[in-house]
């Protein structure tokens, strides 16, 4: 076992500028959860009001996050398991902080594992949507193609490989060769995308009563329940908390202003979460369809929007191809965090850590595939309260967003907050002044107090 205790900012292989590390975490930040997770929840949750929390949850909770997690990879300079030996060392405190470097390793490599599933149906929709099996279709044929999906684990297989296959090559050929150009080719395809479906929904949806449903706060439409809602919401968003930044920092040059590149990033990442909603509910009002209809939102109420509507066909295809790209820059960063480490700690070859790790998750996935047919009454870890009438996919869906995610965020925040000396902070960070100790304060009590709430709330 050879164990490289180099860090990357010796080596040659950093990103080649501060708008390559940018474009690919934001393409972490920006996913399923912007255009499938962020329009839903707004749906249940009421709209103006659930947008506002869900923003000032963004500058509590998941800039700070953003930019320790960035700072403590860049430090490390290597996966987030050596990263946080080498800390723990550096700083001369408890190795019991390590645990941050696993968490985020196990937890980046099980998220992907149903991510890509979602990533799936996206795939899967587009063909849907252009060959016109929605046009004109009612509700129930629409309902019923997602269904039949769903239980057809064959199909669904078949998909999922095919996704994790090109997750594996473009990670396989490294962070300049494969990371960084499918991100600078996949991100301005993803915004050109949205633009266009932000056109149209202008065009011909309901857009001011869209705009209304999510710019006017009405406060009692907001439940305690969503309020936590959006704050675990901001974190998922911003893909804080298991290593992916981690390991995207510590390709990250020194010379990079952490402090301000992640506000870019973060940005970012809200205005594509925002302009997803301009972009799907004024279809859902325009034909008289419902906001609140969950999860189904986008692959039920949309495809029916899709359908009674002129270049529904066209314009659906896009909308779905848009979900696809978004899925793919996300579940990218998820396999790096593993990558990273297999290379690192079992000194092998990165194509074949990209091989070796994306066979492990797809392997597990196949569980999560068979959790909607085949294995739909299975509840592994039934037993346990916690986990009562879970399925596999729910399992892993609740074991990293609702544990691992909020347990890695709070660590995250204290070991930078309270652990790490607090000289040459600021220069790493990229802030002075009041600026930063504005940032400390939120970063040490207000970060940690949050999500200490939302992840209690989640336990009960
Ligand atoms: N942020 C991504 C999205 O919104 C998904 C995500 C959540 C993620 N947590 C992550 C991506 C951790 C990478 C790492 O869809």
């Amino acid at each position: 076992m050879s164990q490289s205790t180099q860090s990357h900012q010796q080596a040659d292989n950093l990103w080649s500028s501060r708008m390559a590390f940018i474009l690919a975490a934001a393409g972490s930040a920006v996913g399923l959860g912007n255009i499938w997770k962020f329009p839903y929840i707004t749906g249940e949750n009421g709209g103006g009001a659930f947008v506002l929390v869900y923003l000032a949850c963004i500058f509590l909770i998941g800039i700070p996050v953003l930019i320790a997690e960035t700072m403590i990879g860049r430090r490390g300079g290597q996966s987030p398991v050596a990263t946080m030996r080498t800390l723990t060392q550096s700083e001369g405190v408890s190795r019991g902080w390590r645990v941050i470097g696993w968490n985020g390793v196990i937890a980046s490599f099980l998220v992907l594992s149903f991510y890509a599933l979602i990533g799936v149906w996206a795939l899967v929709y587009i063909g849907k949507a252009a060959s016109g099996l929605f046009t004109g279709a009612d509700a129930e044929t629409i309902g019923g193609q997602f269904g039949g999906l769903l239980a057809n684990p064959w199909e669904l297989l078949l998909w999922h490989s095919v996704f994790m296959m090109i997750v594996v090559v473009i990670v396989g050929r490294g962070i300049r060769s494969g990371l960084e150009k499918a991100v600078n080719m996949l991100m301005p395809l993803l915004f050109l995308l949205l633009v266009v479906m932000v056109i149209y929904a202008m065009n011909s949806g309901s857009f001011g009563r869209a705009v209304s449903f999510m710019f006017s706060p009405d406060f009692s439409k907001l439940s305690t329940a969503g309020v936590l809602t959006a704050l675990g919401h901001a974190a998922f968003t911003l893909s804080i908390g298991i290593g992916v930044l981690m390991a995207y920092g510590s390709y990250l040059p020194k010379d990079v202003n952490i402090a301000r590149t992640a506000m870019t990033i973060a940005v970012l990442d809200t205005s594509v979460a925002l302009l997803a909603g301009l972009a799907i509910f004024p279809l859902v009002f325009a034909n008289g369809l419902e906001p609140g209809t969950g999860p189904g939102l986008i692959f039920v109420t949309l495809p029916l929007a899709f359908g009674q509507m002129s270049g529904g066909a066209l314009f659906g295809t896009l909308f779905f191809a848009l979900l696809l790209v978004a899925a793919i820059t996300s579940a990218i960063s998820m396999l790096e965090p593993v990558v990273e480490w297999l290379e690192e700690h079992k000194g092998v070859s990165r194509a074949k850590s990209a091989l070796g790790g994306g066979l492990a998750i797809w392997f597990i996935g196949i569980g999560t595939v068979l959790s909607f047919n085949v294995w739909e009454d299975l509840h592994p870890l039934g037993f346990i309260t916690l986990f009562e009438g879970k399925t596999v996919f729910d399992l892993l869906d609740f074991l990293v967003s609702n544990l691992m995610m909020p347990l890695g965020g709070l660590t995250i925040a204290l070991f930078a907050g309270w652990a790490m000396k607090r000289q040459g902070l600021a220069a790493d960070i990229g802030l002075q002044g009041g600026a930063y100790r504005a940032f400390m304060l939120v970063l040490r009590y207000l970060t940690p107090a949050g999500i200490t709430v939302v992840f209690l709330y989640n336990l009960i």
